[in-house]
Formats: structure tokens, sequence, C-alpha cells
């Protein structure tokens, strides 16, 4: 059954009701430097805030969003394709970018070793991501509403300890970089030594 990432304009029609989140993708990108990666781009809502200086490559398993993607930015090149089995070579990138998308890829740790494989040892993985709550209260209730959530959604598991997965890959969180809001992370990482 198709979710709600996999409907192209159902998507971007309930996008807009998060304007605080455009403006967190915008944030993001915007630290994106040299040969750059975005997994999971989906209709491509962040490809507008690059620099034009980039060279971005953009990719997504689901080959629906991505006539959506390229309208939003003709000069990224698209590939249809999941994290964890990126068609590229090791140390190829200079930047990862994933907005959203680690609470949906089914493998979480193949895709995050995957994104360390192709990156450059002086790379960065910039990252937003929404984690599991920090109360029992709050935790819970994501557990509890985690299968129809992820149901609807077509993938999103609401929580996801994505940083602690990202940790745990092997790269290091740069302390100043961590921004946080409510059950939102947004933060830059590099590779441990
Ligand atoms: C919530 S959407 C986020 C889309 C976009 N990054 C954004 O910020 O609006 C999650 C995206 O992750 C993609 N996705 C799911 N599994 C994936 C995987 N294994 N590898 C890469 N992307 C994946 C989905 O197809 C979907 O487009």
């Amino acid at each position: 059954m198709r979710g709600i990432e996999q409907i192209p304009w159902l998507y971007d029609l309930l996008m807009h009701l998060a304007p605080g989140v455009e403006r967190w993708r915008g944030k993001l990108v915007a630290g994106a430097r040299g040969r750059v990666l975005e997994v999971g781009c989906g209709t491509g809502r962040t490809l507008p805030g690059y620099r034009e200086d980039v060279e971005l490559f953009a990719l997504d398993p689901n080959f629906d969003v991505l006539p959506r993607a390229c309208r939003r930015c003709g000069d990224a090149r698209f590939l249809c394709a999941s994290a964890e089995f990126l068609p590229f070579a090791d140390d190829s990138f200079d930047c990862v970018v994933s907005s959203l998308v680690f609470c949906s890829v089914p493998d979480v740790d193949r895709g995050l070793r995957e994104l360390k494989r192709v990156l450059r040892p002086e790379g960065r993985l910039l990252m937003l991501e929404h984690v599991q709550a920090r109360s029992k209260f709050g935790a819970r209730f994501l557990d509890w509403i985690q299968p129809a959530w992820t149901r609807i959604t077509g993938g999103c598991h609401p929580n996801r300890d994505t940083v602690a997965a990202v940790e745990r890959a092997g790269f290091v969180i740069e302390a100043d970089s961590l921004r946080v809001r409510g059950l939102m992370r947004r933060f830059t990482a590099r590779l441990a030594d």
C-alpha cells in the first residue's frame, strides 16, 4: 500500500502546513559544499536551497517523486536508488545530506555504512531528522502510534533514535552544530578518526 511519502502531490500539500520544517531544510543545505549527494530527496523540497557552486547528485528509491524534484532543480543529477546500495565509488563526496529520511530507511545501519563509504575522509554528513521522544510518556506514545503511522506515511518510524544510530555507525556529531527543537534534530557529523 502506498503511503503519503509515495504520493508526491499529497506530500507537498501536507508540507505546506509545516513552514518551520521548510526553514530547517534551508539551513541544513546552506552548509553543503563541493560534490554533494542528497539521499532520499523526495519531491526535492531542499534542492532550491543549495549554493549554486555545488555539484549536486540527488537520489530517491521512489521513481514517482523524481520528476517533481527535477522541476525544482534542473541542475542536479538524479538517480533512482536507495541509501543502502549507493551506486558510487568509495570517497566520492565532500558532503552527504539527508532530510527526514532515516526514519524511513528500512536498514538504517547499512544505509549509514554506505554514507560513510562514499564520504571523503574530510567530508561532512548534514542531517535533519526527527527522533524518539525523551520523556517516558512521549516515547511510549510514539511506540504506540508507530505501526499505524508507518502505514499511513509509507515508511516513517516516529520512534527511531537516528542520532544514536549515526554515532554507532562511526560518525562524530559536531557538538556546536547540533540544533534541537522538540523532536527535531539538525546537525553536522564527521567521520570518527
Ligand atoms: C519524509 S520523505 C523526505 C523527503 C525529502 N528529503 C524532504 O525533506 O522533504 C522520506 C523520503 O525518504 C525516501 N526513502 C525511503 N527509504 C529510503 C532509502 N532506503 N534510501 C533513500 N531514501 C529513502 C522516501 O522515498 C521519501 O522520499
